[in-house]
């Protein structure tokens, strides 16, 4: 049995991860607690500046978090990614797959651009970081974390408009169990979180495309709240917290699950 202390067990110190989407809203957040933890970070986002910025105040100056700008729909940009993350930091030990979309698209409308544009970004792009960042931790011999944001929508869609958002995360419910097992022997461990309602940029412009169809922001919010045990919205740390549960030794025996993350919502 291991002796480690609960510091030990949370000292990231020589671990290097990428998060993707780490830019804003739960990517920023996770990448916020994984440096606070000793993590060497590796922003990988479709918005440079945004990510380069956020990169440059969360490692004020000790450039221990880097920004890199990566499109997660591009097979090619994820072997860049991980290839960049070793040659910057000489490992790849965990990766954050982060990044997602959730327009708002009626199905009967929904053209075939946008389902494979909404597939490639949510499920594909999991998919091929996940294959780039688990060639580096298998050739490193190091092990892996591998942690996946899914959602409630993969199992209770949330919101109307959203079939190819639900279909896509629900995708990588499916992938999380079935790498899980591919990668175990690698010491590699895939699991998922499922996030209900969390406040961030892209909740907040999905509530105000809501308000151009007739729903305030007020109703929507309390349409929320009549259904959230706890009383309140998540915060993207409420996330990340977990996240960092995920990516560390605490949870040396979870491999293939999915942590719902959603202010007890799936209970009503
Ligand atoms: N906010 C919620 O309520 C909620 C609920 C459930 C699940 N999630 C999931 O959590 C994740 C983060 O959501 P959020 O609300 O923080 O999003 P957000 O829109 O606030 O931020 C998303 C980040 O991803 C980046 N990004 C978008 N497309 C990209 C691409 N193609 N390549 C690289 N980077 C890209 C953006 O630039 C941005 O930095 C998503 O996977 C989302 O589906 C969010």
């Amino acid at each position: 049995m291991t002796t480690q202390s609960i510091g030990q067990i949370f000292d990231f110190t020589g671990k290097v991860a990428v998060v993707t989407g780490g830019a804003m809203g739960i990517g920023e957040a996770i990448v916020l607690r994984l440096a606070e933890a000793g993590a060497s970070v590796m922003i990988a986002d479709i918005d440079a500046e945004a990510a380069r910025q956020t990169a440059a105040r969360i490692s004020a100056g000790s450039s221990k978090v880097k920004a890199i700008r990566a499109d997660v729909s591009s097979p090619a940009d994820a072997i860049k990614v991980a290839r960049a993350t070793v040659k910057a930091f000489g490992s790849l030990d965990i990766i954050v797959n982060n990044a997602g979309v959730y327009p708002s698209s009626p199905a009967v409308e929904t053209s075939e651009e946008m389902w494979n544009r909404i597939l490639s970004i949510n499920l594909s792009g999991v998919f091929f970081y996940s294959q780039a960042a688990a060639r580096e931790m298998i050739k490193s011999k190091r092990g892996g974390k591998i942690i996946n944001l899914a959602a409630v929508a993969a199992q209770h869609p949330m919101m109307v408009d959203q079939a190819h958002y639900s279909a896509s995360k629900g995708g990588v419910v499916s992938l999380t169990k079935a790498l899980a097992l591919e990668l175990a022997p690698h010491n590699i461990f895939v699991n998922a979180v499922a996030p209900g309602a969390i406040m961030t940029p892209g909740g907040i412009a999905q509530a105000a495309a809501l308000e151009a169809k007739g729903e305030s922001l007020e109703e929507h919010t309390m349409r929320f709240l009549a259904r959230l045990p706890l009383g309140r919205v998540g915060e993207p740390d409420d996330v990340a917290k977990v996240v960092l549960f995920l990516a560390s030794a605490a949870s040396d025996y979870i491999t293939g699950t999915v942590v719902t993350v959603d202010g007890g919502y799936l209970l009503s």
